[in-house]
């Protein structure tokens, strides 16, 4: 009977699960952006001009936080202590855990973009007469972004395949609901199968889309 049970529902653990992996991915690349090019503005702006000192003295502790500890351990922690009393949903959680993971890795990619802008590039602004928050939005941003995005496509890549550890706070994402399939049927081989080709095509299919965008970007250079 357990079998059989099962057997229906197979390919419901892995369309439920695969809906589970792209919904956390999708918006814990969301906050990963958002955050990620604050805190590159915040770190950049400082090591350009020397303001805002307290707020890049609290990002350099975010980013030695993050990105000197497991994201398997962040995750655990966000579920078992940060939200323990108040528990938004562990789909809730393990979006704030990947996306606070990611933003750290965004901000240095954006922030090693930013310097890879000649500082001739900020004096052209300047003497155009925009302000510094004009020329790094209009002038600076535009031709980091371009550089970074191929660095930026990587990360969104890793992000991806670590929400596999989503399964560790008990959500049935792609990973866990291959497993649980493994598990029930004591079939392996077929349901681990499917779910590292359905990760290599979600891949594969990303780096396209980057691929034809970073083309699109870059043909305005000639
Ligand atoms: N597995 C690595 C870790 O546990 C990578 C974390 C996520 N990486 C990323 N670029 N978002 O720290």
């Amino acid at each position: 009977f357990r079998l059989n049970f099962i057997e229906d529902k197979r390919y419901e653990f892995i369309f439920n699960g695969l809906k589970t992996t792209l919904i956390i991915t999708a918006f814990a690349v969301l906050i990963g952006i958002v955050l990620g090019f604050i805190i590159a503005m915040i770190r950049s702006t400082h090591d350009r001009t020397g303001k805002m000192k307290i707020l890049n003295a609290i990002c350099k502790v975010y980013l030695t936080v993050i990105r000197g500890t497991p994201a398997m351990v962040q995750l655990l922690i966000m579920y078992y202590v940060v939200f323990a009393v108040h528990d938004p949903g562990k789909m809730i959680t393990a979006i704030i855990a990947f996306g606070l993971n990611s933003a750290a890795y965004v901000a240095e990619i954006v922030r090693s973009g930013i310097m890879s802008i000649d500082q001739g590039q900020f004096e052209a602004g300047r003497s155009l007469g925009f302000n510094y928050r004009q020329t790094m939005l209009l002038i600076i941003l535009p031709q980091a972004f371009k550089n970074v995005l191929p660095a930026l496509a990587n990360e969104f890549i890793v992000l991806m395949k670590e929400t596999s550890i989503s399964g560790y706070i008990g959500i049935t994402d792609l990973t866990r609901g291959g497993d649980i399939i493994r598990s029930q049927t004591y079939e392996a081989l077929l349901p681990l199968l499917a779910v590292a080709a359905i990760y290599l095509i979600l891949v594969m299919f990303l780096s396209y889309l980057v691929g034809k965008l970073e083309r699109r970007l870059r043909s305005s250079e000639r």
